[in-house]
């Protein structure tokens, strides 16, 4: 099988770098996609952690001018395969977030140029066939390939995480783009009277990819689609859903060392000790109840509001609730409220802690995604894996992996999970309802356990999914 060469370009990866799930993809993607006869190599930004990680590393280009600064490209390797850092100090090398500052425009701009210029040709010994951008951080590099004068513009793909972060930006600063004055067009980087990343990736890539079917056809929707509803219906025929997987070398409790207690689906009662660590760690009363998980940003998209409303309730049927996340404050303060009025019922940490949310997965009963929008999201995968049972929304990626335990399925013994309709306090207190008194059936629950342990959340199919994309868009196929 002939090998296809792949520029990976992103704002994050795992474990370099990680703000959320992006970084988990892109990640996994280079394993995912090896057994398909395709060879990955991922670019990201030279933030403080990632040069400290790859300090050595050989300089394999320089450039005197990108975006207004001197940048030089690093080589080295994640995992076994191989990576490019793009050590700008001076758009990158701050001690603070990955996003949120001024000229965060110029800093991707940057990153997405340079990702252009690799798959063009530019370093001598860096050879691509394809480009795959992921989110607004890295669009405008099919951009750039789009309005460069090489010869043979190299294809591009873009997928979209999260449709929701757009990169936009004010018209100012198209002149600084390096772009030529047709680019400022209606099909190129304008957006509503200003510059968007996203949409001009998404005009000019040769394929759009997002995160699962479900979220696929939402995004023609207006509700969804965040105002690029009718570029994405326009470019349907160019639209491709393939659901994310998990990297089984990270999240496998048979091996995971994050866990006092390994088991497998047939050993379901190691979880136990799990369960003791995790009231340990929440300052959970001890107790047989069900010990319900969320692990996430703290967001309206998440649901998080509507979860609060639901607290007292949960508690009340004999619930409790072990939270690790972080984001909006009036959130953080809501969830420390309601933790304040149940103690020993609700233990809540604000802040972000990788090993900690190994151990929420293999030690709660359930957890919790009442996502308003869902592209494709991780944490129910990593549940089904763990034994964890996911309470989902009925969105997005959450609806196409997620089996509900209604009597269809349960009764043909296929049950992963719960799912309710539109996020509101009717539709998830309902489906907390429906969980505890699941959780009373001993045998129910662990059916449901085991079916989701068993599922397939592998990267095979959609490794295989995507090869096949590329090959389509090079002329390998
Ligand atoms: P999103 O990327 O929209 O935040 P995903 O479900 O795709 O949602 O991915 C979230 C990723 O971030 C998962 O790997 C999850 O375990 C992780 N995560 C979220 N919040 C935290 C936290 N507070 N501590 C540790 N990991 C977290
Ligand atoms: C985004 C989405 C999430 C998805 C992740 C990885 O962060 O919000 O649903 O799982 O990207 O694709």
């Amino acid at each position: 099988m002939p090998t296809l060469n792949v520029l990976s370009v992103a704002s994050e990866a795992f474990p370099l770098v990680k703000t959320g799930g992006l970084a988990d993809v892109v990640g996994a993607l280079p394993d995912a996609l090896a057994p398909h006869g395709v060879a990955t190599t991922t670019l990201i930004p030279g933030y403080p952690a990632v040069g400290a990680a790859v300090k050595g590393a050989k300089v394999v280009h320089r450039w005197a001018d990108l975006m207004g600064v001197e940048a030089r490209l690093l080589s080295a390797r994640i995992g076994e395969h191989p990576l490019l850092v793009l050590d700008a100090p001076a758009l990158f090398a701050r001690p603070g977030g990955l996003y949120g500052y001024g000229d965060d425009w110029q800093r991707f701009a940057a990153l997405s140029r340079a990702a252009a210029d690799i798959a063009s040709g530019t370093a001598p010994k860096l050879r691509f066939d394809l480009l795959h951008a992921h989110d607004w951080q890295a669009a405008m590099a099919p951009a750039y390939l789009r309005y460069s004068d090489a010869a043979k513009r190299t294809p591009s793909v873009v997928t979209v995480h999260n449709i929701a972060f757009q990169g936009r930006f004010d018209t100012t600063i198209f002149p600084e783009l390096g772009l030529p004055d047709a680019a400022y067009a209606l099909d190129g980087v304008e957006y509503y009277g200003g510059v968007g990343f996203l949409k001009a990736g998404l005009e000019a890539a040769d394929a759009i990819t997002t995160v699962s079917p479900t979220y696929a056809a939402e995004i023609r929707e207006d509700r969804f689609g965040m105002g690029l509803e009718g570029l994405i219906e326009t470019r349907r025929e160019r639209v491709h859903g393939i659901v994310n997987g998990i990297d089984p070398a990270v999240w496998n409790p048979e091996s995971d060392t994050a866990l006092p207690s390994r088991y497998t689906a047939r050993a379901l009662g190691r979880r136990k000790a799990n369960k003791r660590a995790v009231e340990k760690m929440f300052g959970l009363d001890r107790g047989d109840g069900p010990i319900f998980t969320v692990i996430s940003r703290l967001t309206w998209q998440k649901g998080m509001d509507v979860l609060v409303q639901c607290l007292d309730e949960l508690v009340a049927l004999g619930g409790r609730l072990a939270l690790l996340g972080s984001g909006d404050a009036h959130l953080e303060a809501a969830f420390l409220a309601a933790a304040a009025r149940h103690p020993g019922r609700i233990g809540v940490r604000i802040g972000y802690d990788e090993p900690l949310s190994h151990l929420l997965q293999g030690g709660a009963d359930a957890i919790l995604i009442p996502s308003r929008f869902e592209p494709c999201g991780l944490t129910q995968l990593y549940g089904l894996a763990y034994g964890c049972v996911p309470i989902v929304a009925r969105t997005g990626g959450l609806a196409d992996t997620v089996i509900d335990a209604n009597e269809a399925a349960l009764a043909a013994g296929v049950a992963t999970g719960f799912q309710h309709g539109e996020t509101g306090y009717h539709t998830l207190a309902h489906a907390i309802r429906r969980a505890i008194a699941a959780y009373a059936r001993p045998d129910l629950w662990c059916g449901i356990q085991r079916n989701g342990m068993r599922a397939d959340f592998s990267w095979a199919e959609s490794g295989r999914r995507y090869a096949e994309l590329y090959k389509s868009l090079t002329g390998a196929a």
